[in-house]
């Protein structure tokens, strides 16, 4: 178990937050959105999703609640690139490219040729419309010579990856305030918070509940397959940087964490049979949209667990849908079964 010697009220914690250099990028609060006919068919707990989804640019998603911390020093610092690096398919390089549009600053992506780089769909082709310079490349050693390039242009190159990354997680502090007000709002104690776990928004919200003292089952589900002894060690090491950040005297251990690379399915960015009756499910009872790759297998988890009886009907699950929905559009096919 982790060594609580602190609880911090909100007032204590806003304030640390509010010492921090933050942009302006996302619509907030989010809208906390009740799925009664959702929670019905799966004869399960009220669920209620919040809408991270929803916060505003470039079709939203929680990436742009964390460049709103994670993004600042860029712009403190000069810097004139944003780069990101990762699948053809990324949220991240659509949100890089949106900002750095935003900021009036270059952007640059160094995709990956994977599966879903063709035909220029979703993610992608959103990526070319803010106006990046989209090279996708075989060898990661390639976005190397690209960064290269870059700063012997004289470009000074900031990366959404790894520049600023403990402040991705900072903002997830932020989120859980945001979150926890709402449920106080309507007097709610969910039995569970689910999240997408690729690291940020797992450990931003962990941190945030244990400096408010509030004990919390934070279920986080991994696009792709891990070990998740390790993923929870790695998750308290985020987390303990989090708390040099935010001056909070706390201590966590991957005791602190709960989190799952089982639903991935073989590999990232693959449709899994739970992924898909997820989106479609959710689609087909609330109209609301997710994504396959990130919130349907996390969604696809909860089904899991409400099927095996984890939740009674009394009990509230919150369900953080962290975005992703254009990829979608390169999904479509595989996900109608066409
Ligand atoms: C839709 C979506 N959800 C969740 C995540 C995980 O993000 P993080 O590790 O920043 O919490 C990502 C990351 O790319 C994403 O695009």
């Amino acid at each position: 178990m982790a060594s609580l010697t602190s609880v911090v009220t909100v007032e204590q914690l806003r304030k640390k937050l509010d010492g921090l250099d933050r942009l302006n990028l996302a619509d907030l609060p989010t809208p906390l959105t009740d799925c009664a006919r959702l929670s019905e068919a799966l004869g399960g707990p009220q669920i209620l999703v919040k809408r991270e989804d929803q916060t505003g640019l470039a079709f939203g998603g929680n990436k742009v609640r964390e460049f709103e911390y994670s993004v600042a020093p860029a712009v403190e610092g000069g810097y004139d690139v944003l780069l990101h690096g990762a699948a053809s398919q990324s949220n991240q390089s659509r949100l890089t490219a949106a900002v750095a549009a935003h900021l009036g600053l270059k952007a640059v992506i160094v995709g990956r040729k994977d599966d879903h780089a063709e035909p220029v769909n979703g993610n992608l082709f959103l990526t070319h419309l803010f106006g990046a310079d989209v090279h996708l490349i075989e060898n990661a050693e390639e976005k190397d010579a690209v960064i290269d390039r870059l700063e012997a242009e004289g470009h000074k190159v900031y990366n959404t990856s790894s520049d600023g990354y403990y402040l991705r997680s900072v903002s997830y502090v932020d989120g859980f305030l945001e979150l926890w007000a709402q449920l106080q709002e309507r007097d709610i104690e969910p039995a569970a918070v689910y999240v997408c776990s690729g690291v940020h928004t797992h450990v931003g919200l962990t941190v945030g509940a244990k400096a408010r003292g509030i004990p919390l089952r934070i279920v986080g589900i991994s696009p792709s397959p891990r070990d998740n002894d390790q993923a929870n060690a790695q998750f308290a090491e985020v987390a303990n940087e989090v708390c040099k950040i935010l001056d909070l005297d706390l201590v966590f251990t991957a005791d602190d964490f709960e989190s799952y690379g089982e639903y991935a399915g073989d590999a990232y960015g693959v449709l899994t049979e739970e992924s898909r009756e997820a989106v479609l499910l959710v689609a087909r009872t609330e109209g609301l949209v997710l994504d396959p790759v990130y919130t349907g297998k996390t969604f696809g988890a909860l089904i899991d667990h409400i099927r095996q009886g984890q939740y009674t009907q009394d009990q509230t699950v919150v369900f953080v849908h962290t975005g992703g929905t254009p990829a979608l559009f390169a999904y479509g096919n595989e996900l109608l079964g066409l």
